[in-house]
């Protein structure tokens, strides 16, 4: 058992209060390898703005727990040397069960997100309850989830979305205790979060996604008055990067993201966590194919995952500066 505090981690509960009382959001960076979390930690710096470094059951299974959790406790130390000491809050994205959120607690994360969203109500409170008892013990906070994201995530997928019903959440939050919970309110994970004919066409001729759901919002902040809500699948889809891609021989097909003035909207009301991940692949991915076909003799994979970094580097700036406002906060 090592505790995320020996580790120079921090969990999210003050980060939550500064950014209710700030109107902002905490970035939520996913992140796999070396290069992702070298990007978000520069970022950060760059920005003095906390983080939320997300692994997924994706992430453990490709780059190893304990690895991750070692590289979250370098970025403690590596954010340090580049001259500024950024909150980082170690977080278990979509635990799936309690063992996992267990095991992670264990190895030293600050944070974990129970989703039991796609279990009945009743079956979702009960799991969550657990997990928050367990968790609590250590002073590690626990995100829930009420309401099912469409899109794809992991091996779950869903056609439609369930939006939260604002009549439960109330109930769920005070039988569970969570210290914040993730809704659905039209959002969803992936690059390809609304079909072309769900959208319609501006004066620039720019597809245009429904907007989000803020009605439910609303009553959600109403009937739980200044609790931290979370915003997965909160990806815009760079529409730049996106051309690169299929210019460098990729075949993105009606890739569309949330825009990024309905996010700047979420970020100013009790939503106080967005979780980003696909826009930073789309960035990475972007770079690499454009380095490996303009320059195809190359073969040092620093000579394009170098660049692929500093394009993940300005994108989590971007976001952090123009979309979510924890610039400067940390
Ligand atoms: O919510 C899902 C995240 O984008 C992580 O996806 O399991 O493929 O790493 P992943
Ligand atoms: P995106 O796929 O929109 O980046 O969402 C990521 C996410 O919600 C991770 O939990
Ligand atoms: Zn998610």
């Amino acid at each position: 058992m090592v505790s995320y505090k020996e580790l120079g981690l921090v969990n999210s509960r003050e980060l939550f209060v500064k950014a209710m009382a700030g109107k902002y959001a905490v970035p939520a960076f996913n992140f796999n390898n070396m290069e992702q979390m070298q990007a978000i930690i520069q970022a950060c710096v760059e920005t003095k703005s906390p983080v939320i470094l997300q692994v997924s059951a994706g992430a453990r299974k490709y780059a190893n727990q304990t690895l991750l959790r070692y590289m979250a406790q370098g970025a403690v130390e590596y954010s340090k040397e580049l001259g500024f000491n950024v909150p980082i809050v170690l977080h278990l994205d979509h635990g799936a069960d309690f063992e996992i959120c267990k095991s992670c607690i264990e190895y030293g994360f600050s944070s974990v997100m129970i989703d039991g969203s796609h279990l009945s109500y009743d079956e979702n409170v009960e799991l969550t309850r657990k997990v928050v008892d367990y968790a609590h013990k250590y002073d590690v906070t626990v995100e829930g989830e009420l309401g099912v994201l469409a899109g794809v995530e992991d091996d779950v997928s869903a056609e439609h979305h369930t939006y939260t019903e604002p009549s439960e959440v109330e109930d769920f939050v005070k039988k569970t205790g969570v210290d914040s919970l993730a809704i659905s309110i039209g959002t969803s994970h992936g690059a390809n979060k609304f079909k072309p004919e769900q959208c319609t066409r501006n004066a620039d001729g720019i597809l245009v996604p429904p907007p989000l759901r803020f009605d439910i919002l609303e009553e959600i902040e109403k009937r739980i008055l200044g609790f931290p809500i979370v915003l997965h699948g909160a990806s815009s889809v760079p529409q730049d990067k996106v051309a690169i891609i299929n210019k460098y021989g990729g075949a993105l097909k009606d890739a569309i993201g949330i825009p990024e003035d309905q996010l700047r909207k979420a970020a100013a009301s009790a939503v106080c966590k967005i979780n980003i991940d696909s826009d930073g692949r789309l960035a990475m991915t972007a770079a690499v194919r454009e380095e490996l076909a303009l320059n195809p003799a190359e073969f040092d994979p620093r000579k394009y995952l170098g660049p692929a970094r500093d394009a993940l580097r300005e994108l989590y700036k971007h976001k952090i500066v123009d979309v979510l406002g924890s610039v400067g906060k940390g």
